[in-house]
């Protein structure tokens, strides 16, 4: 048996879908999500078997150098979204909504995410906070057949309002905020809620009182399942080294070696040799 419990072949076949991601929280199934910008990264994850693969919109740092998300374009999401859709066969594709995507009017919002799934064939969009627009626009959304992931705590499109990527939720009077926001996104038809960077406790008092599952990057153990951004996890990104990153590898120092050993051997005439060379 394997994820969802299906046989390897039955897994194979199976792409994963809303339904799958609210019934693992039913049965108690950690949900399993990482970010991927390109089609290569994309197809590797989708073969380890990773639950969502999110188009973040920190591939505006990993991928495209800028300092923050804010000046990511809906172009660049879109043409990110393709290149990882191609690579994918199982996991649920979530486009990620970028800063001024879906803040100036609800139309140009709910334009703007059916590209995500017409244009570029995901199957969901992310979308951060849930004020009084973003949880009209949830509603809209969901009514016209565009699954919606809510994204709390860090939001890190507002971090000129934060003022830094400090702990959020941190008193009562905030965390009760928090908890009031993650309903009205679940009432307003979200199917997934991001919690970032907000105590353990906390996450797990969101998580325990929604239906639908909670992913936390520095959300605690206690969230229904966990996101990271894959640039972070592989030891490539080293510019901030958030807590919650864990580190599975270190493809940056591995990388870096190749890459000298090539210069090296290209400028003392090892490579290529005979075996290299027709
Ligand atoms: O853009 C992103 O990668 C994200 C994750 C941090 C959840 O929003």
């Amino acid at each position: 048996m394997t994820r969802w419990g299906l046989s390897p072949r039955e897994s194979c076949m199976a792409k994963t879908t809303i339904k799958d991601i609210i019934k693992a929280k039913q049965e108690g199934r950690k949900i399993t999500v990482l970010t991927a910008a390109d089609y290569l990264t994309a197809s590797l994850i989708d073969e380890a078997g990773v639950d969502i693969i999110l188009v973040g919109d920190s591939l505006g740092m990993t991928t495209l150098g800028y300092e923050t998300t804010l000046p990511v374009t809906m172009e660049e999401m879109l043409h990110h979204t393709k290149a990882v859709v191609r690579g994918v066969k199982n996991s649920l594709v979530v486009g990620d909504m970028p800063f001024m995507s879906f803040q100036l009017s609800e139309d140009e919002a709910v334009e703007n995410a059916c590209l995500f799934l017409k244009e570029a064939g995901a199957e969901a969009v992310k979308l951060e906070g849930a004020t009084d627009s973003i949880l009209s626009l949830v509603k809209r959304l969901t009514s016209i057949g565009v699954p919606v992931m809510g994204h709390l705590g860090l939001t890190p499109q507002s971090i000129h309002q934060f003022g830094g990527y400090d702990v959020q939720a941190a008193d009562d009077k905030a965390a009760k905020v928090l908890l009031q926001q993650a309903k009205a996104l679940e009432d307003a038809g979200a199917f997934s809620i991001v919690l970032e960077k907000i105590p353990a406790a906390i996450g797990g008092k969101v998580s325990q009182s929604l239906q639908i599952p909670t992913i936390s990057i520095g959300g605690g153990p206690l969230c229904d399942g966990q996101v990271l951004v894959t640039a972070d996890m592989l030891g490539l990104f080293s510019k901030f080294k958030p807590k919650f990153a864990k580190r599975y590898a270190e493809i940056g120092d591995a990388m870096k070696k190749a890459f000298t050993e090539f210069k090296d051997e290209v400028e003392e005439g090892k490579f290529p040799t005979e075996e290299h060379s027709y």
